[in-house]
């Protein structure tokens, strides 16, 4: 949640920092600000606007051109907002700048005992404008910073000492303009340098600092590190003991940045797929000289004893990765016999989970920052399990803090609603299942070469489906007036049908309901009527005939149905008013397929609403906070 930026260079900071809060506005998008600084400047120059960074970029845009600039204004900090603590307004909007306008601050996280500082603050005569807990923080600092003769970094520990809770902080102080402080606890932030120290930058992931520099430094919790123009870096721990440096290289591709063509970074992320999960397949699976095919997991080398000696895997997530790692309780009990559980990674931090030492938890995760896996694994590591992060974020938190894991390498997600994460995360589970499988022996060769086989197939496989675009577009006109849609579906489909209504309620605004098939009659089908359109996953599999018994149910009903069959299905077009056809697969592959039509059916009806498909309402893409 919020997207932060910071720049110190020889350049002018405000394009710098407008570009990077655009590229992080999917972070959050209710309201922007920038704070500027240049040497020779009395006082640190802030502009605000509510809602997206393009309103913002308007008033920098007009008063930088309309003031005599008689300085340039080098350094600067920049955030992009996702409200938590008081309303989207200008005032709520970051920086904050402290009391005396010493200080300028912006800050992604949540102070959880802020009102306990602010009633300090107040009593020491500090008065506050905002509803945010973040400026609670720069008075603090500034509290610290007017009482120890103007030492920022000692200001920032001494009150980042007193803080309970979440934070990425980018400081500057009007005193100097060559000098920036960065700080973090349990919200990501990266620091861009160059080669000679003459520009540095700060974010909240790599995305802005990748057309500047590669070379990064992902900051550690309670680290904080002191910049300063000509200087190398300087980082310290709360305890002010100084802390290592590792200066890594970041490997982003910056097209994927950009839309590519596509009206929104959803489309393009949807149409990505069969090239990104080949991708996340290259070099894993294996055709050998003989023909055969071997699924090599370097993950799964390093731990292997460990991970063949598991008899009980708990799958940590949220959202749309949560949907994911049910589709792999379904995948590693079916080959591997090993029973799985998957929780909300926010309800098992929470509980009492009872772990045991040979247990492993796997951890699914796009940005690899969701505060409630990454407090899950925090617990399950205490309590010694074993923790497998399957993670796109390289370098993010979660995987920083797994034992091990595998990248699911698709490239940034740009869009809200997550699709080819989904797609690449399905990908992994089916291959380390499989070699687990193989490994220990629970699937025969025949079915685990098949099965090697026809996953090597679904990127081709993907692309017929997305063939069908236009039909999707054209029928979900019929479906834009809905004020309630009902998913169902079974086995491994069940999971895309929780997936499907998740997609359509975040960015169309509709309600919708996923279901088992089953389940129907022990309630939803109360809701069903002339009105009520029904999505049915019902691909040939062991359970198709009692799927077709179900629609059969809607339809003595008038429910609409909206079906996803199998290539060449006769029988379920019968009775639908709509199909989209997915080719022929494995029914623990279909998953790979039939989530599309989802994906697609869900952005149609959003754009034909004439909604913000990559950025709806309320929503942010990586959740850091509780
Ligand atoms: O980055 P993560 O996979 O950990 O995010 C989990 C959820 O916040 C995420 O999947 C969310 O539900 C998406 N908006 C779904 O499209």
């Amino acid at each position: 949640m919020c997207g932060i930026v910071g720049y110190i260079g020889n350049k002018e900071a405000a394009p710098i920092l407008i570009k990077g809060l655009h590229q992080l506005e999917y972070r959050g998008y209710d309201s922007a600000g920038i704070a500027l600084l240049g040497s020779g400047c009395n006082e640190i120059k802030v502009f605000k606007a509510k809602g997206k960074v393009a309103n913002l970029e308007e008033k920098v845009d007009a008063a930088l051109s309309s003031e005599s600039q008689q300085t340039s204004l080098t350094t600067g900090i920049g955030h992009t907002r996702w409200a938590t603590h008081g309303e989207p307004s200008e005032t709520n909007a970051h920086p904050h700048v402290s009391m005396s306008g010493d200080i300028a601050l912006v800050h992604n996280g949540i102070i959880e005992n802020y009102k306990l500082l602010k009633e300090q603050l107040e009593s020491n005569g500090y008065e506050f404008k905002s509803h945010t807990d973040t400026e609670v923080l720069v008075q603090l600092i500034d509290y610290y910073y007017q009482r120890n003769g103007k030492q920022l970094v000692k200001a920032v520990n001494q009150a980042l000492n007193k803080v309970i809770g979440a934070y990425a902080i980018v400081v500057m102080e009007k005193s100097n303009s060559n000098h920036l402080v960065a700080a973090r606890k349990a919200s990501p932030l990266v620091i861009g340098l160059s080669n000679d120290n003459t520009e540095f930058f700060v974010g909240s992931d790599a995305t802005p600092l990748v057309e500047y520099t590669r070379k990064v430094i992902y900051l550690e919790d309670e680290q904080i590190a002191d910049i300063y123009i000509g200087k190398d870096i300087e980082i310290t721990n709360l305890d002010e003991t100084s802390a290592d440096i590792t200066i890594k290289d970041v490997d982003l591709d910056i097209s994927a940045l950009s839309k590519g063509g596509y009206p929104h970074f959803m489309l393009k992320e949807i149409f990505e797929q069969p090239h990104c999960i080949e991708n996340t397949m290259r070099g894993r699976i294996i055709m050998r000289e003989d023909g055969l095919y071997e699924i090599k997991l370097s993950a799964l080398t390093n731990f292997k004893a460990k991970l063949l000696r598991a008899r009980h895997i708990i799958i940590v997530a949220c959202g749309t990765s949560w949907h994911a790692g049910l589709i792999g309780k379904q995948l590693i009990e079916d080959m591997c016999r090993i029973r799985v559980e998957v929780e909300y990674a926010s309800e098992f931090r929470y509980r009492n989970p009872v772990i045991e030492k040979d247990d492993v938890v796997i951890a699914i995760s796009q940005s690899g920052e969701t505060a409630d896996t990454l407090a899950a694994i925090q617990l399950a590591k205490q309590q010694g399990a074993l923790v497998f992060g399957i993670v796109n974020g390289v370098g993010s938190s979660i995987a920083r803090e797994s034992d091990t894991g595998i990248y699911i390498h698709v490239g940034p997600e740009i869009g809200v609603a997550s699709t080819k994460a989904f797609t690449g995360q399905v990908t992994v589970l089916t291959m380390l299942s499989l070699a687990l499988a193989n490994a220990i022996g629970t699937i025969s060769e025949e079915e685990f070469q098949t099965t090697c086989h026809e996953l090597t197939q679904i990127p081709q496989k993907m692309e017929k489906v997305l063939e069908q675009n236009d039909t999707v577009e054209n029928l979900s006109s019929m479906f834009t007036y809905a004020r309630n849609f009902l998913y169902l579906g079974r086995g491994y489909n069940y999971p895309v049908a929780l997936e499907g209504a998740l997609k359509l309620k975040e960015i169309s605004y509709i309600h919708a309901e996923g279901y088992p098939a089953a389940e129907m009659k022990h309630g939803p089908i109360a809701l069903v009527d002339e009105e009520m359109p029904i999505v049915f996953l019902a691909t040939h599999h062991q359970l198709y005939h009692k799927i077709i018994s179900n629609m059969q149910e809607v339809q003595s009903r008038n429910g609409r149905i909206f079906a996803v069959v199998t290539e060449g299905d006769e029988d379920v077009k019968k009775i639908s008013e709509q199909v989209v056809e997915v080719p022929n697969t494995l029914n623990c592959l279909v998953p790979l397929l039939s989530v599309i039509p989802m994906q697609m059916l869900a952005y149609h009806v959003a754009v034909k609403k004439g909604l913000n498909v990559d950025m709806p309402r309320n929503l942010a893409k990586s959740v850091t906070v509780e």
